[in-house]
């Protein structure tokens, strides 16, 4: 009997994957490349889950593309770049007209309208999948923005609407997104957001340790709060916990982190992208900067300038900082969502891939990374108002004084908060005269 759906692919994302077809019903055969070690995965990954009967591992690439049922589906899951060119290139040969290449990996979209145009000469049709919510997201249930070759869109999204997220009504957070590389193009916005709200939420965290000395315990019930509040939200829930977990000596974890953070691409492709279709996502590309700054090696820590918090604190209402960085969290995210929007449908329109809002925001309605009540909120009133009149309703002038009142605390505690500066120098931008 031949199965149903091919991984190539046995990172963390590729098993986990493998496993949520298993657990709906489909017959999976999986792959892991050509090297030895890599084909010895595979095996010990199916014998490590004998349990589930409908895991097929293969070692010989020929056996695992022939271990499938006629017009085949194999979902790619390497890391993005040569990889993908690479795993392409040994399927090519062996697969058949109408056969399907999924590439589930976070491709920039450009690459993908290009593969998708090469695999159309051999008639096999090629889709871009873009996948959110780590590991656990690809084991229970992730976030799938789908694009590409048209002629199968009905197939390969019944196929995902199966193992992907569900909302609170039970539909799939699996939406197509438009031809070529339309899937991984919202698969960028939606790391670009996450890059910004990732960032902001660090600031605060910076404001809440620094200026008003909470300890990581304080700090996180402050955000299991928030996330009872309208910023609520997978980001908000993680920070929590994140700031609760303990280390074997008893130490919070956190506080052993070093603070440089490395990129895999998606945030730079969608500041590069932002500036070559003339679209302001500052948000976004200062917390790519930000990471940047954190590598950088003209970092010092030589403390010339003496940080005045602690003068600053004792004249401070330690209630009121808290509101007002909650407003500013709020204000940021909805930011660099709309910005992020702004980007989609200057794209869509110049790619002529008709991108639906709504369906991105359906997309991201569950299990996905920047899930968030502030995405509920903005998709409710996006029929209605434009992006700028969402803006203008949504951070009042409660808000926008909260904002002000952040950055410029933090301008005067010394404690550099791009994503929310940038968050005020748009919010100006648009409204005033
Ligand atoms: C997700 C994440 C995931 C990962 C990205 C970005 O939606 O599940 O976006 O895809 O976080 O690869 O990684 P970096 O932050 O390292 O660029």
């Amino acid at each position: 009997m031949l199965n149903d759906v091919g991984i190539y692919g046995l990172g963390s994302m590729g098993r986990n994957l493998s496993l949520n077809f298993v657990d709906k019903g489909f017959r999976v055969s999986v792959y892991n490349g050509l090297e030895t070690d890599k084909k010895q995965n595979a095996q010990k990954f199916t014998d490590d889950n004998t349990s589930t009967k409908t895991l097929y591992g293969f070692t010989n690439l020929n056996e695992y593309v022939f271990s499938l049922t006629k017009p085949r589906m194999i979902i790619i899951i390497v890391t993005a770049g040569e990889p993908v060119n690479d795993v392409i290139a040994q399927l090519v040969p062996l697969l058949d007209r109408n056969d399907t290449i999924i590439d589930a990996g976070n491709s920039h979209y450009a690459d993908t309208t290009s593969r998708l145009q090469k695999l159309s000469k051999y008639g096999i049709y090629f889709i871009g999948c873009g996948i959110s919510g780590g590991w656990k997201g690809a084991l229970h249930g992730p976030s799938v923005m789908l694009g590409g070759s048209a002629e199968v869109s009905e197939k390969v999204t019944e196929l995902f609407d199966k193992v992907s997220a569900k909302d609170e009504h039970g539909h799939p957070c699996c939406k197509w997104m438009g031809n070529e590389g339309a899937g991984h193009f919202i698969k960028m916005i939606h790391n670009g957001i996450e890059y910004a709200m990732m960032q902001t939420i660090a600031e605060a965290y910076d404001i809440l340790k620094k200026v008003l000395r909470l300890s990581n315990s304080e700090i996180s019930l402050i955000f299991s709060d928030w996330n009872r509040e309208e910023i609520s939200g997978y980001l908000i829930s993680a920070t929590s916990n994140v700031l609760s977990i303990k280390d074997e000596d008893g130490s919070c974890l956190i506080d052993h982190v070093i603070d440089k953070s490395l990129q895999k691409g998606t945030g730079k492709d969608i500041a590069i992208c932002g500036l070559d279709y003339g679209v302001n996502v500052s948000v976004i590309i200062e917390a790519v900067n930000a990471r940047f700054l954190s590598v950088s090696e003209l970092r010092n820590n030589n403390n010339q300038y003496t940080n005045n918090a602690n003068a600053i604190n004792d004249k401070l209402d330690h209630e009121a900082v808290v509101n007002n960085l909650l407003d500013t969290i709020y204000c940021s995210h909805l930011t660099s969502i709309i910005q992020g929007i702004d980007l989609i449908q200057k794209v869509s329109g110049a790619q002529s891939w008709d991108i639906s809002v709504d369906k991105v925001f359906a997309a991201w309605k569950n299990g996905c990374i920047i899930k968030t009540d502030v995405i509920n909120d903005i998709s409710a009133l996006l029929n209605e108002y434009t992006l700028a009149e969402i803006m203008v309703r949504r951070i009042d002038v409660t808000r926008l004084d909260s904002l002000v009142g952040i950055v410029t605390l933090g301008a005067k505690t010394l404690i550099p908060l791009p994503a929310s500066s940038a968050t005020l120098n748009y919010l100006l931008a648009i409204v005033s005269n």
